[in-house]
C-alpha cells in the first residue's frame, strides 16, 4: 500500500521526508519520491526539486544525500503500483504542465480515464500511466490564483479513493491534504506540521494528530491547520493524542502483520469491488475486457491455484456452476500440468495467485494458453508474471500482504470470483435482474459486516485460548463451507504447527471420523445454507464420539444449542457472504491459537510468501 508524508515548518524538510519514508517501508512498495519547494535565493524564482527512485527508499536516500534539496515545505511518497508499472516516470510526486503543482496520492481514481481524455483534449500532457496524474492537471485547470479553491474544484470531479498531499510553488507557505475512502492525518508539532497516510510516519515527531474525515481538506500554513469540506464549509478538527511507541506503530499498532492484514479485510474487499459493479449488478473489469461474444462461447471454466488460492478456486467453482450454470473445475495447478486436460479454446482458465509469481500456477497458466484457452489472472500484484502472461487480469487492489499466511487476499479473491461469475452470468443472461440486485446488496454490505465481526475479536480470542490445549483439529463444512473448512485448517496448521485437517461433512463418515475422540475437536461450519441440516446431523455424529465441537451458526439458529460444546453466532447472510465472514473468524481463531502457543505467525517456519519453484 502506498505511503504519504508531507512537511511544513521551520526545519529542513528533506531529512524529515527521508526518515518518514523509511518508516513507511513496512507497508510494502516498489518505488518512492519526494518534492521539496526550494526557497528562492537572491531574488530568484521559487523552484521545486523532485527526486525519485524506481527502487527502494534507500536508493532515493542515496540520491538525496548526494544532492540535498533545501526547503521547509515538501512531500514524499512510497508507491505500490496499481496503474502502471513501478517505473521512474510513474513514481510520485506528479505535477501539472508547468511544474508548479505537486501531488502524492494513495488510492484509486476510478474516473481517471474520462478525466484524462477531457484534459488531454484541452492540451494537458501526461507523461505517466498513473491515475494520480489527473489530479495536478485538474487543479491546474481550475487554478485562478487560489490554490485551495482549485483543489476543491478538482476533488469535486474525482470519484474513487484518495489520500492526497499537495502544494503549489505559487503558495510557498501552504501544504494541502485531502481524503476520501483512504486515511490521512495531520501531525501537529511545535510550529511545524506533517501530513501522513499513517501515524507510523510521524510518531517520533508528534503525538498530537488531527484525523481528517471523509471528503475533508486540510489547509496547513505556518499558522496552523484548517479543515473544511469539499464545498468550503469549515469543520471543527478532530484531534487525538496517540500513545503508541515507534516499534508498535510499524505494524500500524497491531502485534503482527497477520493481525493487521486480517483487520484490513473490510477495506480490501471494498477495493476489490470499487468501480466494477453497478447497482444493477453489471460488472466490468478494466484489465479483462473479453467481448460478450467471446464470453458467450465459453463452455467451461478451469480455476487453477495453490494453497489458499486453490481454496478460493474451489469456492469459485461452486459459485460459477451455481450462478452461471457453466461447468467449472478447481484444480491444483501443480497436478494440472501432468494430466492431459481435455479443454481448448472454449475454456476460460482463471489463475488465482496473490503474488502472481507462484511457479506451479504459472506453468499451468502457460499450458492453458498453449491449448488455446482464454486466460485471466486474479492477482494482487500489478504487472506480475501471471498478469503479464494472461489475456487479462483482475487485480485485487488489496494492498501488500506481508504476513506469509494469506488472509485478506483470500477474501479479495472470493470477491473477484463472485464478480467474475456475475460478469459471465451477464453474458449468458443466466441471473435475473432481481437476483443480481440482491447479490449487489449482499456484497456491498460485506465491508461493514466484516468490521462488526472484527470488533468481536475478544470473543474469538477467548475461544482460541480454550482450544489451544489440543494438538489435533478437524474442520468440517459442506458446499461453500467445505473449502472454508480446508482454509481454516490450513491457516491453523501453517502458523501454529498444530495438526489440522479439513473435510467435507459428507466425507467425514467415510474415514476421518475414526480419528475423533475427546482430545480431537471439530470446528463445524453450520451457518445457513442448503446443506445446513446435514451439517447439524454431522455435529450429532461427532458429539456421539465425545469430540468437542466449536460450531459456527447463523444468528438466531438454536438447532445446536446444548449439542455443540461452543457456539459462535455469525450474521445470517447470503452463503457467498458467509464464506468470507466465516473465513475471517477462522483466520482470527488460528492467529490467536498460534500466538498463545508462542509461534512466529508472520514468518512461520519452512514457508515463503511467494513460492517461485515447482
Ligand atoms: C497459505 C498461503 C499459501 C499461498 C500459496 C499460493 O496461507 O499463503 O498457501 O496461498 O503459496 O500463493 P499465491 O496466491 O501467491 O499464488
Amino acid at each position: 500500500m502506498c505511503g504519504i508524508i508531507g512537511y511544513l515548518g521551520g526545519r529542513e524538510a528533506t531529512p524529515i521526508l527521508m526518515e518518514s519514508l523509511k518508516r513507511l517501508e513496512y507497508r510494502g512498495y516498489d518505488s518512492a519520491g519526494v518534492a521539496v519547494l526550494e526557497l528562492p535565493k537572491n531574488g530568484a524564482a521559487t523552484r521545486t526539486s523532485v527526486t525519485k527512485s524506481e527502487a527502494k527508499v534507500d536508493t532515493l536516500i542515496e540520491k538525496l544525500n548526494a544532492n540535498m534539496p533545501t526547503g521547509k515545505l515538501g512531500i514524499g511518497h512510497t508507491r505500490w503500483a496499481t496503474h502502471g508499472k513501478p517505473t521512474y516516470i510513474n513514481a510520485h510526486p506528479h505535477t501539472d504542465c508547468h511544474g508548479k503543482i505537486f501531488v502524492v496520492h494513495n488510492g484509486i481514481i476510478e474516473n481517471f480515464a474520462e478525466l484524462k481524455a477531457e484534459l488531454k483534449a484541452e492540451g494537458h500532457e501526461f507523461p505517466s500511466e498513473t491515475d494520480t496524474e489527473v489530479v495536478p492537471h485538474l487543479i491546474e485547470k481550475y487554478y485562478k490564483g487560489d490554490f485551495l479553491a482549485a483543489v476543491r474544484a478538482a476533488l469535486n470531479r474525482i470519484q474513487g479513493a484518495y489520500a492526497l498531499a499537495m502544494f503549489s510553488s505559487d503558495d510557498p507557505e501552504l501544504l494541502v491534504g485531502a481524503r476520501l475512502n483512504a486515511p490521512l492525518v495531520v501531525g501537529l508539532g511545535d510550529d511545524e506540521y506533517y501530513v501522513a497516510s499513517d501515524i507510523t510516519a510521524i510518531i517520533p515527531y508528534t503525538k498530537r494528530v488531527l484525523v481528517l474525515g471523509e471528503g475533508e481538506v486540510a489547509a496547513v500554513t505556518p499558522l496552523g491547520a484548517e479543515v473544511s469540506t469539499l464545498d468550503g464549509v469549515t469543520v471543527k478538527p478532530k484531534i487525538v493524542h496517540v500513545d503508541w511507541d515507534v516499534t508498535q506503530a510499524q505494524k500500524g499498532g497491531f502485534a503482527h502483520f497477520m493481525l493487521k492484514e486480517i483487520h484490513e479485510t473490510d477495506e480490501a474487499i471494498a477495493n476489490a469491488m470499487r468501480g466494477r459493479l453497478t447497482d444493477d449488478g453489471l460488472v466490468a473489469f478494466r484489465e479483462f475486457e473479453a467481448s460478450e461474444e467471446e464470453l458467450k462461447k465459453l463452455q467451461e471454466v478451469v480455476l487453477l491455484g495453490m494453497g489458499t488460492s486453490l481454496h478460493a478456486a474451489m469456492i469459485g467453482e461452486h459459485v460459477l456452476e451455481d450462478w452461471v450454470g457453466i461447468p467449472a473445475r478447481a484444480m491444483d495447478a501443480s497436478e494440472f500440468r501432468y494430466r492431459r486436460p481435455t479443454f481448448g479454446e472454449h475454456t476460460l482458465s482463471v489463475v488465482i495467485t496473490q503474488s502472481g509469481e507462484t511457479a506451479d500456477t504459472l506453468v499451468a497458466l502457460h499450458q492453458a494458453r498453449e491449448r488455446g484457452a482464454l486466460t485471466v489472472a486474479v492477482t494482487n500484484v500489478i504487472a506480475s508474471s501471471a498478469a503479464r502472461d494472461s489475456d487479462g487480469a483482475i487485480y485485487l487492489h488489496a494492498g501488500p500482504e506481508i504476513g506469509v499466511a494469506s488472509t485478506k487476499t483470500f477474501n479479495s479473491h472470493l470477491i473477484s470470483l463472485y464478480l467474475l461469475a456475475m460478469r459471465l452470468a451477464q453474458a449468458n443472461g443466466r441471473i435475473s435482474l432481481e437476483r443480481r440486485r440482491e447479490l449487489v446488496e449482499a456484497l456491498r454490505a460485506l465491508p461493514d459486516q466484516v468490521r462488526t465481526l472484527l470488533g468481536r475479536d475478544k470473543e474469538i480470542l477467548a475461544l482460541a485460548h480454550k482450544y489451544s490445549q489440543y494438538r489435533n483439529f478437524m474442520y468440517a463444512g459442506r458446499g461453500l463451507g467445505y473449502p472454508v473448512a480446508l482454509e481454516g485448517a490450513l491457516k491453523l496448521k501453517e502458523i501454529s504447527y498444530v495438526h489440522a485437517e479439513g473435510t467435507s461433512g459428507g466425507e467425514l463418515k467415510h474415514g476421518p471420523i475414526a480419528l475423533l475422540d475427546e482430545q480431537f475437536p471439530v470446528v463445524a461450519i453450520c451457518t445457513a445454507s442448503s446443506t445446513k441440516e446435514k451439517m447439524v446431523s454431522n455435529v450429532h455424529e461427532i458429539v456421539a464420539r465425545q469430540a468437542p465441537v466449536l460450531a459456527l451458526v447463523s444468528e438466531g439458529d438454536s438447532s445446536l444449542n446444548g449439542v455443540a460444546t461452543d457456539i459462535f453466532e455469525m450474521p445470517a447472510v447470503e452463503e457467498a457472504s458467509s464464506a468470507i465472514l466465516n473465513t475471517v473468524m477462522l483466520q482470527l481463531f488460528a492467529y490467536h491459537v498460534a500466538t498463545k502457543l508462542g509461534q512466529d505467525v508472520d514468518q512461520p517456519r519452512n514457508l515463503a510468501k511467494s513460492v517461485t519453484v515447482e
